[in-house]
């Protein structure tokens, strides 16, 4: 309803000012876990459409951090056997999942076009940003 209407347009503002001002990050999501089912559901993004709003846990990096609740950095994708590809140039991705009251129930996804762009940095700063957003869940 309205409250969770203006917390999805908050999630899309975030994505938004991700992929515009960090240079790498080329496709910005929110998947969370989607109600009783063993899945993801895409719930916020900036960058082009994927078809992969749907991911079961356990499948491509996203669903292998819905069941590790840890970080996943992927410097090449390419060297990925469990990855699930949504675009032809995208080259590395992060995963940072989203604990509210230390329960994983969600996270957020970025592709880049960049090769091995990530660093612990990154790591810092999503979830930094991953805690803010647990604010506003709450
Ligand atoms: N590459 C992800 C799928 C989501 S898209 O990057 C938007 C994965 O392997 O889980």
């Amino acid at each position: 309803e309205s409250k969770n209407l203006s917390v999805d347009h908050r999630l899309t503002e975030v994505c938004e000012l991700l992929e515009k001002n960090i240079p790498y990050y080329d496709w910005v999501g929110f998947y969370f876990k989607n109600g009783d089912k063993n899945e993801l559901k895409l719930r916020a993004f900036a960058g082009e459409p994927t078809d992969h709003d749907i991911i079961p846990f356990g499948k491509g990096i996203c669903g292998q951090v819905a069941v590790t609740n840890k970080n996943f950095v992927v410097p090449d994708v390419k060297a990925q056997d469990n990855y699930i590809a949504c675009s032809i140039y995208v080259k590395a991705e992060i995963v940072v999942p989203l604990f509210v009251n230390g329960e994983n129930i969600g996270q957020i996804d970025i592709d880049s076009h960049t090769a091995d762009p990530f660093s612990k940095e990154d790591e810092l700063f999503l979830e930094f940003v991953n805690g803010e957003i647990a604010k506003i869940l709450g």
